[in-house]
């Protein structure tokens, strides 16, 4: 019997080593932390490949000769390291230099293939550009795309579909978990669905965060959701579907505006609260007459609704009070298997939790900020009211997702307009919305080099927790725009603020 090989195909720059532009020069080779580790996992089982797209040679901007040499001289630090990549492709990018890689005709890859006998549907292609993850899937490979290098600005173009990691090592490890892939995957969801149907409870990526599911009419099941959180009983549940036909017998009216709003923004981070029906038990909605659905972009979370053959109720799976988790390992991290099944399905996309959006009054009422900017709603609603837990005079205490405890790390964390009194702070971690000029000492994380709203939610939780892990005596944290998903982020950044111990020391300075 013919036994093929399977085989990894690596982007170079952004995905191996950081991308600074057109690199020319071996000296200004810098290895993310992680590849020599994931590159040495994945060969244990797999052909290594290296593809560097070099639009620069197009351009003239770098030679052809220049790029040879870069890729030697990286191979020689590879190869020290015991790392043995099969072949290095350089792609120019330009028709008349011959790009081999447009598709549909990804011509190395099929050549690739023939000289080392492999069998590209068990084998995958790792990149930091859509294209990369197109290439791959051209030829029947599995594309994971990472949001290192030029990964978040790009994240846009990216088909909605397409698992994304943060790091390299990550998706060496889900790779490792996943060697077929679409084939794994689709079986993780339907252990998960079987485990929903059984009354288990299953953590599931969607675009904005994990959550942590159960059928939505098993109420022992509903009860296990709380415990495991250690979340408060009044606290409601968000109910998810695959289909809008599921909304229907949940509800008892669904409004123009509701029907308009689902059109636009289904699926999506939208979630809806509408009067509910009485077969939605009591304890999913905390005993609110109303119940919040939502139907998620995530494909994976939907057919994992559809096989469960039920509504899903389900929170973000993080103890409660804690970061939202954005990854499974942050799901296992916070929650230590008190779930039945975990599916992986990478990093979440929007990074930020969903938007709530009440409809059981006479005008929209925005209960809580997320990945559907207030903006958007507006253009459908024409009006909306915006709920503030500060001044709830008169009014019924909404929504707890208003309430201050969410979204907080453990150290303290401070909302500012301007870090740069902190630069100089070893003990102090900055987060900063976009690259800076000034000089940081402190350990600082950017949100978004280039000040992108939504590259900025995506990487919000995952920086939080970085710097909550480092053992600082503060975080502080720079308010973003308050515009599009800059009201979301600021929100979180707010509750964390709001929720956080004070601060240990110079007082006077964070007034
Ligand atoms: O993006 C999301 O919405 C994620 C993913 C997993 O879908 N889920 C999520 O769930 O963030 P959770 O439980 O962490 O937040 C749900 C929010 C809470 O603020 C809750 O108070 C509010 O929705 N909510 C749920 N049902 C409600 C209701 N009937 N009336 C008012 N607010 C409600
Ligand atoms: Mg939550």
């Amino acid at each position: 019997m013919h036994h093929h090989k399977s085989a990894i195909f690596l982007d170079r720059d952004g995905t191996l080593i950081e991308d600074a532009g057109v690199l020319s020069n071996p000296e200004d080779i810098r290895l993310f932390p992680d590849t020599i580790d994931a590159l040495r996992q994945l060969q244990k089982k797999y052909f290594l490949f290296v593809v560097t797209n070099q639009p620069g040679i197009a351009n003239g901007l770098v030679t052809a000769g220049q790029v040879a040499e870069m890729n030697k001289s990286l191979d020689g630090i590879l190869s020290q390291e015991g790392i043995h990549i099969r072949q290095w492709y350089v792609c120019p990018h330009a028709r008349k230099d011959r790009c081999q890689c447009i598709k549909p005709n990804p011509e190395f890859l099929l050549q690739a293939a023939k000289d080392y006998d492999l069998d590209l549907r068990q084998s995958f292609v790792i990149g930091d550009h859509p294209h990369d993850v197109l290439t791959g899937e051209a030829v029947g490979a599995f594309g994971l795309y990472l949001l290192t290098g030029h990964g978040p600005k790009h994240l846009d173009e990216l088909p909605q579909d397409k698992l994304i990691f943060h790091t390299l090592g990550n998706a060496a490890g889900w790779i490792l978990k996943h060697p077929n892939a679409e084939r794994d995957i689709t079986c993780d969801i339907q252990l998960g669905a079987e485990a929903i149907r059984r009354g288990g409870l299953v953590a599931f990526p969607t675009e904005t965060v994990y959550g942590l599911g159960a059928d939505v009419f098993n109420t022992d099941a509903v009860a296990r959701i709380f415990e495991v959180k250690q979340r408060p009983l009044h606290n409601p549940l968000i109910v998810h579907v695959s289909e809008q036909r599921q909304v229907k017998p949940l509800v008892t009216h669904i409004s123009r505006t509701a029907e308009k709003l689902m059109e636009r923004f289904w699926p999506g981070p939208l979630t809806l609260v509408l009067p509910k029906a009485d077969i939605v038990p009591d304890i999913v909605t905390a005993g609110n007459p109303t119940v919040a659905v939502r139907m998620p972009a995530n494909k994976w979370a939907r057919e994992l609704i559809t096989r469960s053959q039920t509504p899903v109720a389900a929170p973000s799976a993080n103890a409660f009070g804690r970061t939202s988790p954005t990854t499974a390992r942050h799901v296992e991290d916070q929650l230590h298997g008190g779930y039945d099944v975990l599916i992986d399905g990478g990093a979440c996309r929007v990074g930020i939790e969903s938007t709530v959006l009440s409809l059981a009054g006479s005008t929209p009422l925005l209960l809580r900020p997320g990945g559907v900017s207030q903006e958007e709603i507006v253009e459908i609603t024409k009006a909306i009211e915006i709920f503030h837990p500060q001044n709830k005079t008169g009014k019924r205490f909404e929504s707890p997702g208003m309430m201050f405890s969410h979204y907080a790390p453990s150290t303290p964390l401070l909302l500012v307009d301007d870090v740069e009194p902190y630069a100089n702070r070893s003990d102090v971690g900055v987060i900063l919305f976009q690259n800076s000029a000034v000089c940081f000492q402190s350990p600082a994380s950017v949100l978004s080099p280039s000040g992108n709203l939504r590259e900025a939610a995506a990487n919000l939780y995952q920086v939080m927790r970085k710097l909550d892990a480092m053992g600082l005596s503060l975080i502080v944290a720079q308010r973003v725009p308050n515009n599009g998903l800059g009201a979301a982020i600021n929100d979180r950044l707010n509750k964390a603020s709001l929720k956080s111990p004070p601060p240990p020391m110079c007082r006077n300075e964070f007034i």
